[in-house]
C-alpha cells in the first residue's frame, strides 16, 4: 500500500507498534514526579506569540527563526495596526507562568512543583534528534521566596533520577551560573569586551549575535565560531559574593545527593529568561542534537509577564532524544493482550463472540479473530503476530466436547477447560489469576 499522504516533515506518528515505550516513559517519569510532590498541570498548545516572545527574547533563535504562527499576521483594514497572533507552543515555561500568574496560584499555594508531559513545536529543518513537534517531560516549581540552593539541586537531581530511570546510563550532567540580572549584565559586557577582537572572524551570523545578544554567540554551532569560543576565558568574576555564595551552595547539595556534574562556564541557555543556575544534560551517543534535557532558574519572569516577585526554576527533557538514546534497549511491554479467541467454525464464532463480551465484562483484555479458518495453522499465525499471553482455540473437537483449549503463548503450554452453555467462570478464574 502507498499512501497519497505522509506526515509533515519534522513530525512523526508514534504507531501501535512503539506505544508501549512510550506509555512505560510517562507511566515512570510519573511515578517519579509524584513521589517528589510534582502535580500535573495541562495548558493549551497555543498561546499568543507575545508571551513566547516576551518571555525567552526577541534575539532567541527560537523566537527569531522557529515559531510557528498559526495564522500569518493581519492587517486591520482601517487604521493600519498589526494584530497580534498565536502561535504552537515551543516549549512551556512561558505557558506555565501565564497559568500560574492567571490562576493565582501564589494565592492557593505557597510553592507550586509542577510537571508536564506533552508536544512542544519548533519551526526547525529537521533532522536526527530535531523535529517540529517533539514531547517534552518538563518540571516548573514557582513560589514567593523559593530560590533556595537545595531547591535547586533537588530540581538538578530529580532530571538526573528521571534519566536513569528510564534506563539511560551515558550523560553528562553540566552546569553554570548566570547569576542575578545585574552580574549576567556584567557578564555580557566582559563577554563582549573578550570577544571584541575576534569580532570580524566570527561568522556572519555570530556577528549579528554580537550585536544582538552576545550569549547567543557562545551557542554557535559553526566550527570557526567554536574555536574563538574556547579562547575567552571569564571565570567567575562577573558574579556578585552573594550569587557566588549561592552557586557554591548549589554544587555542594548536588555533591550531598552524590550527583555527578561538570561545570562549564560557557553553558548560557538560548532563552532570555534564566538568571543563576543553569544546566543541561547531553547523551554521549546523540551527535549534533545531544542536549537530552536542559533548564534552569528564572526568578524575574513572573514579574515580567505581569505577575508578582516569585521565584521559579525548572528543566524540560526531550522525549524522543531519550528514545534515540536508549536505542535498542528493550523497554518493558507494557500491556500484552491477556487473551486472543480464535473460533474454527461459524457455530464456534458465535460462542467466541459471546465468550469475548463476557471476558470483557470482566476487565480481561480480550480481542477475537472474527474470520474463522478450518485451518489450525492458517488461525494461529494471526495469533502468533499478536502481543497476547493466552490464545484461546474454539474448533471442532472443543465444540463436539464442550470445552476449549487456552494455548499459554508465553509458556508454550496448553490445557483444555469444560464449558456448560454460556458459563465461562472456569475461564475466567484462570486468566484472572494469570493476568491481574
Ligand atoms: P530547551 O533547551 O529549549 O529548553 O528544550 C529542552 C529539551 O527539549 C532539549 O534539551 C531537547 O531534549 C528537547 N528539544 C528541544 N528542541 C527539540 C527539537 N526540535 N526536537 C526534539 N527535541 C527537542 C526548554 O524548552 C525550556 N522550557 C526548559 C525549561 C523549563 N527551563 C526552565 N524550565
Amino acid at each position: 500500500m502507498q499512501s497519497k499522504f505522509s506526515c509533515p516533515r519534522g513530525t512523526t506518528d508514534i504507531t501501535p507498534f512503539d506505544i508501549s515505550r512510550w506509555d512505560n516513559i510517562e507511566r515512570i517519569s510519573k511515578q517519579i514526579l509524584t513521589c517528589y510532590n510534582y502535580k500535573e498541570i495541562r495548558t493549551p498548545l497555543f498561546e499568543e506569540t507575545e508571551l513566547f516572545a516576551r518571555s525567552m527574547g526577541q534575539s532567541s533563535d527560537v523566537v527569531c527563526k522557529q515559531m510557528l504562527n498559526l495564522a500569518a499576521q493581519q492587517k486591520d483594514d482601517q487604521d493600519g495596526v498589526t494584530l497580534s497572533g498565536l502561535s504552537l507552543r515551543p516549549e512551556n515555561t512561558a505557558s506555565v507562568v501565564r497559568s500560574y500568574i492567571q490562576n493565582g496560584f501564589d494565592r492557593k499555594e505557597p510553592i507550586s512543583k509542577l510537571f508536564y508531559i506533552g508536544p512542544m513545536f519548533r519551526g526547525e529543518r529537521p533532522q536526527k534528534g530535531r523535529l517540529r513537534q517533539f514531547n517534552q517531560i518538563g518540571v516548573e516549581v514557582l513560589g514567593p521566596n523559593t530560590a533556595q540552593p537545595y531547591l535547586d539541586a533537588e530540581i538538578i537531581s530529580l532530571s538526573v533520577h528521571l534519566l536513569k530511570s528510564l534506563g539511560l546510563e551515558k550523560f553528562q550532567l553540566k552546569i553554570n551560573t548566570l547569576g542575578t540580572p545585574e552580574d549576567k549584565e556584567n557578564f555580557s559586557q566582559m563577554l563582549r569586551q573578550a570577544l571584541k577582537p575576534y569580532r570580524k572572524e566570527l561568522s556572519e551570523y555570530s556577528q549579528q549575535r554580537f550585536e544582538r545578544n552576545v550569549f547567543r554567540v557562545l551557542d554557535s554551532k559553526d566550527a570557526a565560531d567554536q574555536e574563538i569560543v574556547k579562547k575567552v576565558h571569564i571565570g567567575l568574576s562577573y558574579l556578585s559574593t552573594e550569587s557566588q555564595h549561592y552557586y557554591a551552595q548549589v554544587k555542594e547539595a548536588l555533591m550531598n545527593l552524590d550527583v555527578d556534574f561538570v561545570e562549564d562556564q560557557h553553558l548560557v541557555r538560548g532563552l532570555d529568561y534564566y538568571t543563576h543556575t543553569v544546566f543541561e544534560i547531553c547523551g554521549s551517543s546523540l551527535g549534533s542534537q545531544d542536549a537530552l534535557g536542559a533548564g534552569g532558574r528564572y526568578n524575574n519572569l513572573v514579574r515580567q509577564l505581569g505577575g508578582g516577585d516569585i521565584d521559579a526554576m525548572g528543566f524540560a527533557l526531550g522525549v524522543e532524544r531519550i528514545l534515540l538514546a536508549l536505542g535498542d534497549k528493550k523497554v518493558p511491554l507494557s500491556n500484552p493482550l491477556a487473551a486472543y479467541i480464535v473460533p474454527m467454525s461459524e457455530e464456534a464464532l458465535n460462542q467466541g463472540f459471546v465468550l469475548m463480551n463476557v471476558l470483557r465484562q470482566e476487565n480481561i483484555s480480550c480481542d477475537l479473530s472474527y474470520k474463522y479458518s478450518a485451518k489450525l495453522k492458517n488461525v494461529l499465525s494471526n495469533a502468533n503476530k499478536m502481543d497476547v499471553h493466552t490464545v484461546i482455540l474454539l474448533g471442532e473437537e472443543e465444540m463436539k466436547k464442550h470445552c476449549v483449549t487456552l494455548k499459554d503463548m508465553q509458556q508454550k503450554k496448553e490445557e483444555t477447560i469444560s464449558i456448560k452453555g454460556n458459563d465461562f467462570s472456569k475461564i475466567i478464574n484462570i486468566l484472572k489469576e494469570r493476568y491481574n
